[in-house]
């Protein structure tokens, strides 16, 4: 070797240990890339970037912003990979964006209306994201076509339709990737579905394992020893009656263990008595499951809540990590379900470690630390009719992903504070579900009630370390990141940074409209950069008044705004928010009161998208009342039977009769001219249940 050489490899081997120091300490190689939905393959959403810190970050600034045209509801994590950040749009539409330059690199578009699927009237469409390997991008649309595109072109190299194309199943979450496969789940569990995640090869869509949350008929169940042992937990005939149970949202691959989690969601019907009347557990309802990567197989589960009844889900993403408890490593998930626990488990066997109540929660006492079960408090079974608890169906804490920093070692979560009401008897203009009536509950002697707060919990001494109020609830999934920050936002529209140690306000921004998805940060050419999708709705519509915020439909512009120091960036001035209802009328026309009580009715087919009553304000569809189109029977005719809309997003609904719609349209005046005699003021009643 000549001096030369043994100095350039002097050179490189001090170098090497320079990059792996630097890593060590958090600090910002060239290329850092956001790879997953939650960051890194433990689902932290922790970036390990610290040139953004928190003695700089004031000098955060926009640095490139993207119209994105005909999106309204964005709840998507972006990813980015080596350059390029790939999201999903409401319509599931996938994006490759030059993470630099946020140039458009391609689209790929889906056209979902074209299918017309009956799954696309039952959700407002919303889409959380997508997932990356090996030059495939996946996505799964609502109406569950899992679809590989080709990360460089845009085009679609292969196709499987995930769900059984007539039942009541839909997808909103993002597919998640590991090993040579590809693996999704589905929702519909509030009609009954029967839950399941799927795994596929990544390379050509086969199906490589399949996993039911909830046991099928007995035929179905033979010869499968976990499905056989769920059902002993049921009794009836709950497979014609319905179970639930889906995975919509919270998946979490386990490399460590070669396992992945699955976190189950809420029942179908809610009311036990009527699925499983015999009594049991019911499993896999609202739970954790953990399976074998390479085969699907069962190897074991937590059930939060036996014997479901609230809605409750288990659908909150679940972080890996290893903690110190009692002097020893542990190898542990954590997850915050909607029952408003922090949960502690030992990932290798199931077994709970600690849980406690990260806020306001009524319904249990506390958990069992050796049984691992509830102590569920008296009446929250609703024997007498009608129960108020807490957390309500929106959950403590929901869909919005917590994050773990690993240096800190706290948990940062975004807390929704917030009661429900179940009652079997059915509420006027709200939907009874398996028995129930379920609808969100502010308690007036309770100011903090439909409030929220970003909690920073130490999951070892199970308690909050900090605590940031917030007047909104309904607030952003959190990124943490090595510069000492957290950043979050709020359906307002505001974009905030804390200081990750003492939850100090250090950044704002205003992002001109209420946002819904979490951040993500990434570096490219040593430059460390921080983005979020900025678009409202979602399930601002069937939450009416709960979750307006003047956010009008198609009022402002959809964006995926990046942000870095020094950004120089200005967003163009967009319409602020409009709380006042302008409602349209033709006074000429006579109401018939039974023909609006029917349109009352039929209006729960609207829900999800205009609200309840037809009182959304914000959501994913226009405020009814408002409508022009909507002010002749024709013109309702035209939009909701024939489809005039059906490529912007308005389902056709051609099973209406010209009567039903006609009854809609005498509902539509009718709520019209409630809104005109009060003033336009904002109005509305609670949210209905929550949808995945
Ligand atoms: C899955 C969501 C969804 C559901 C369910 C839904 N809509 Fe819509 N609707 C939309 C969207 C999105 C638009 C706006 C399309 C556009 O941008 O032009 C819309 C627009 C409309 C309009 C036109 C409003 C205007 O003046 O621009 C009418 C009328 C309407 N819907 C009626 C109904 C009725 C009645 C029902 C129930 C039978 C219903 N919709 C159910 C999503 C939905």
């Amino acid at each position: 070797m000549g001096a030369e050489v043994r100095r350039m490899a002097r050179l490189a081997a001090s170098m090497a240990v320079c990059v792996a120091a630097a890593l060590a300490m958090g600090a910002s190689p060239a290329s850092v890339d956001w790879p997953n939905h939650g960051g890194p393959v433990d689902e932290s959403g922790f970036a390990s970037l610290d040139q953004i810190n928190r003695d700089n970050v004031k000098r955060l600034g926009l640095d490139w912003f993207l119209d994105l045209p005909g999106e309204v509801s964005l709840e998507a994590t972006p990813i980015e990979v080596g350059g390029v950040i790939y999201f999903s749009g409401s319509y599931s539409a996938v994006y490759a964006v030059d993470a630099v330059t946020g140039r458009l690199i391609w689209k790929y578009d889906p056209q979902l209306w074209k299918r017309n699927s009956p799954k696309l009237q039952k959700m407002f469409p919303i889409n959380r994201g997508v997932a990356y390997a090996d030059g495939r991008v996946f996505v799964c649309t609502l109406d569950g076509h899992l679809t590989a595109i080709d990360a460089k072109t845009g085009a679609a190299l292969w196709d499987v339709q995930t769900l059984p194309e007539t039942s009541g199943h839909y997808s909103t979450g993002a597919p998640r990737v590991f090993k040579d496969k590809v693996m999704i789940g589905n929702a519909g569990s509030d009609s009954g579905n029967r839950g399941f995640v799927s795994a596929y090869e990544q390379a050509t869509g086969k199906l490589a394992w399949r996993f039911y949350t909830a046991p099928g008929s007995p035929e179905e169940n033979a010869g499968d020893a976990t499905q056989l042992m769920a059902a002993k937990t049921w009794s009836g005939e709950w497979w014609k009656v319905g179970t639930g149970g889906g995975p919509w949202n919270g998946l979490t691959y386990d490399p460590e263990l070669n396992r992945v989690y699955i976190g189950t969601g809420n029942s179908g019907p809610y009311d036990p008595r009527i699925r499983s009347p015999g009594g049991g557990d019911n499993l896999f309802l609202a739970s954790i499951v953990a399976l074998d990567a390479d085969t699907g197989k069962y190897i074991w589960h937590y059930q939060a809540n036996p014997r479901e009844a609230w809605d409750y889900k288990a659908t909150a993403n679940i972080i890996t990590a290893t903690l110190t408890i009692d002097g020893a490593p542990r190898k542990v998930l954590m997850q915050t379900p909607t029952n408003g626990f922090f949960y502690v488990i030992d990932r290798e066997t199931g077994k709970l470690i600690s849980a406690e109540k990260i806020g306001k929660v009524t319904w249990a006492d506390h958990i069992d630390p050796v049984t691992g079960r509830p102590v569920e408090a008296a009446n929250i079974r609703y024997e007498t009719g009608e129960t108020i608890l807490y957390p309500g169906p929106l959950g403590g804490h929901n869909w919005q992903a917590m994050s773990f920093d690993p240096r800190t070692g706290l948990v940062y979560i975004p807390y929704i504070q917030l009661g429900g009401r179940y009652t079997t008897r059915p509420v006027p203009g709200q939907i009874i579900l398996g028995g129930l009536t379920v609808a969100a509950y502010r308690d007036p002697a309770d100011p903090q009630d439909g409030t929220g707060a970003l909690l920073a919990w130490d999951p070892i001494l199970q308690k909050a370390r900090w605590r940031v109020p917030l007047d909104t609830f309904w607030n952003t999934g959190i990124l943490s990141t090595a510069g000492d920050l957290v950043f979050q936002g709020t359906p307002k529209g505001e974009f905030f940074a804390y200081d990750a140690t003492s939850g100090a306000q250090l950044w704002r921004f205003d992002t001109g409209l209420g946002m819904m998805a979490a951040p993500i940060s990434y570096s490219v050419g040593g430059k460390q950069y921080v983005s979020v999708l900025v678009g409202y709705g979602g399930s601002a519509g069937g939450s009416g008044e709960l979750l307006n915020y003047g956010w009008k439909y198609g009022a402002q512009p959809r964006r995926l705004l990046t942000f870095s120091l020094d950004g120089k960036a200005k967003l163009p001035p967009s319409a602020p928010p409009d709380m006042i209802v302008h409602a349209v009328d033709d006074p000429s026309v006579k109401l018939d009161p039974a023909q609006v009580e029917e349109g009352r009715k039929l209006s729960l087919t609207c829900l999800n998208c205009h609200g309840p009553g037809f009182t959304t304000g914000s959501g994913p569809a226009p405020d009814l009342r408002e409508s022009r189109m909507a002010l002749t029977p024709d013109g309702l005719w035209a939009v909701v039977h024939d489809g005039a809309l059906r490529s912007r997003g308005m389902p056709a609904f051609d099973w209406l009769t010209r009567p039903q719609v006609n009854a809609l349209y005498a509902y539509i005046r009718y709520a019209a001219r409630a809104s005109i005699a009060n003033g336009g003021k904002p109005d509305g009643v609670g949210a209905a249940t929550s949808r995945n």
